[in-house]
């Protein structure tokens, strides 16, 4: 007989998850092929030079990365439209922060996960978590950058595009601070990007939330857990469906 569950994301939030993640996957792949400065290039300048010929040369490999970017911010519009409370829940919850709770779960978190327990107990600390809300601290600052970096990166974004079309000479200091921007703010989400993987896909306890972005629903036992303070809300709410 299945489990207890809760009810953590809709659809539409799980739709605009794997569509960001989808979109960010394209941008990186277009992106880098689009640096054309060997000092730079993170793969040699072999990568670049070989999408180019693949898309018949750099005018369109840019064409593609701008639709592709263009698609991506419409489909946040789009979001916004159809789950405004979805959004407005989502940035409520990663932006209120808990000074004393949740920056002693980050700093005992980065302990627990590369010295372990003991590290925390020689030095006299409990190395017990305090309890968490709908998203812990870690996966607030991931979702932090990640919206803060997003809109820089959408706002640079169509500047350069502009820039192209229909700015002028008077606006090249401002094209410039874009570039510059937009390198800055997909560096910051990229490196954030490395450690959300890791521990949303590759991390064995954080698995039944990997699965919540396919099904929509948590296992009781993993919500009191993992996020005491959102468990402790919805555990009196009727079950929301089934886990496998
Ligand atoms: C293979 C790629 C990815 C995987 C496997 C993945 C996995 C997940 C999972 C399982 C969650 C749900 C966590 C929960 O609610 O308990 C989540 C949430 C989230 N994801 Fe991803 N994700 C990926 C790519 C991305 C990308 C590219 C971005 C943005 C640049 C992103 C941004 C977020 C944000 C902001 C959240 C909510 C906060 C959080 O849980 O950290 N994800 N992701």
């Amino acid at each position: 007989m299945p489990g207890k569950t809760h009810k953590r994301h809709d659809r539409s939030d799980i739709f605009i998850h794997w569509f960001n993640a989808a979109c960010w996957l394209l941008l990186l792949l277009t992106g880098v092929g689009l640096i054309s400065n060997p000092d730079i290039d993170p793969f040699g300048s072999g990568y670049p030079a070989w999408l180019r010929s693949m898309v018949g040369g750099g005018g369109n490999l840019l064409a593609i990365h701008e639709g592709i970017g263009l698609v991506w911010i419409a489909g946040f519009i789009l979001y916004m439209l159809v789950n405004f409370r979805g959004a407005r829940f989502f940035l409520g919850e990663i932006f209120a922060v808990s000074p004393a709770r949740d920056m002693g779960w980050m700093l005992k978190k980065m302990v627990l996960m590369t010295l372990g327990p003991k590290a925390l107990r020689m030095v006299g600390v409990d190395p017990d978590l305090p309890d968490q809300g709908y998203y812990n601290m870690g996966q607030k600052a991931f979702a932090q950058v990640s919206v803060v970096g997003g809109v820089v990166i959408a706002v640079t974004g169509v500047i350069m595009y502009l820039s192209d079309r229909t700015f002028g000479a008077e606006a090249t200091g401002m094209v410039g601070w874009a570039v510059a921007g937009h390198f800055i703010a997909v560096g910051l989400v990229f490196a954030g990007l490395l450690v959300h993987v890791y521990m949303a896909a590759v991390s064995p306890e954080e698995r039944p939330g990997f699965r919540s972005m396919f099904t929509g629903v948590v296992p009781d036992g993993y919500a009191k857990h993992h996020h005491r303070l959102w468990w402790e809300k919805v555990r009196t709410e009727p079950g929301q469906g089934s886990e496998q």
